[in-house]
C-alpha cells in the first residue's frame, strides 16, 4: 500500500467510526447539543407538513437529522416500493410510508444497528409497514431493478466512496425510476484541515 492510500483508508476508518458515533447519540440522546441542526426545528426549517410531525412517533422527530426535504419533489404514488438510504431513526421512512400506502413498500437501509433498531420500534408506534436493513450505501442490500424512489436526506456527503453510491442508486433503480435526495454539496474546495476532520465530515 502506498502511503497516501494508507492515509486514505485511515481516515475512512475514522470517520466510519466518528459517523456511527455520533448517529449514535442522536438516535439515544437527541436532546444533547449538536453542532448542526436536528430534530423538529429542523424538519420545521425543512418544511415538513406540521401535521406529518404531530403524527409521527415523538422518537423519530427528536432523532430526525436530515438537510432539507426530499419529499417535496418525490411525487410518490400509491402502491410504490421507496428505499431511504441512510434511514436514521425513521421520521423520513415514515413518511414516505404514508404517502405509498398499505399496498407499498419502503425499504430503510442504515449502516448504524442503533438507528435500525429505533426505526424499527418508531415504525412499530407509528403503524407504518416498513423494514429497516442493516447495511451500507457503497454496497445496498437491495436487488437490481426493484425500487420505484430513491430518497435520501443528507447521507450520501457522507461517503468516501460517492460515485460508487450512485452506481448503486442506478442499479436498484427500476427503469423509469426516480431519485429524490437532499444532500451538501460544497461550490469550492475545502481545505485538507476541514476534508481531515471527522468531526465536521460526520455532520
Ligand atoms: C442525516 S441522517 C439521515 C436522517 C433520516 N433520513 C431521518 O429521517 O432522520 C444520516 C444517516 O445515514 C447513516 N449512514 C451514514 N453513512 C452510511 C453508509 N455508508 N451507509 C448507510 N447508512 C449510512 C447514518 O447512520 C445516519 O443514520
Amino acid at each position: 500500500m502506498t502511503d497516501a492510500v494508507e492515509a486514505q483508508a485511515s481516515l475512512e476508518g475514522a470517520l466510519k467510526d466518528e459517523i456511527i458515533r455520533m448517529y449514535e447519540e442522536i438516535a439515544e440522546n437527541p436532546d444533547a447539543e449538536f453542532h448542526f441542526f436536528h430534530g423538529r426545528e429542523a424538519a420545521e426549517l425543512f418544511e415538513y407538513e406540521p401535521e406529518w410531525l404531530d403524527r409521527a412517533p415523538a422518537g423519530a422527530v427528536r432523532s430526525f437529522a436530515g438537510v432539507g426535504n426530499p419529499h417535496l419533489r418525490a411525487a410518490f404514488k400509491t402502491g410504490e416500493t421507496v428505499l431511504d438510504l441512510g434511514s436514521g431513526a425513521g421520521l423520513d421512512s415514515i413518511i414516505a410510508s404514508w404517502a405509498v400506502g398499505p399496498g407499498g413498500r419502503v425499504i430503510g437501509v442504515d449502516m448504524n444497528p442503533s438507528m435500525c433498531r429505533k426505526a424499527r420500534e418508531h415504525v412499530a408506534a407509528s403503524g407504518s409497514d416498513l423494514e429497516c436493513h442493516e447495511g451500507v450505501m457503497e454496497s445496498i442490500p437491495v436487488p437490481d431493478a426493484s425500487v420505484d424512489v430513491v430518497i435520501s436526506n443528507g447521507v450520501i456527503n457522507l461517503s468516501f466512496r460517492k460515485r460508487r453510491v450512485v452506481e448503486e442508486l442506478f442499479r436498484v433503480l427500476k427503469p423509469g425510476g426516480r431519485i429524490s435526495i437532499t444532500d451538501i454539496v460544497s461550490g469550492k474546495q475545502l481545505s485538507q484541515k476541514i476534508v481531515n476532520d471527522p468531526n465536521l465530515w460526520a455532520s
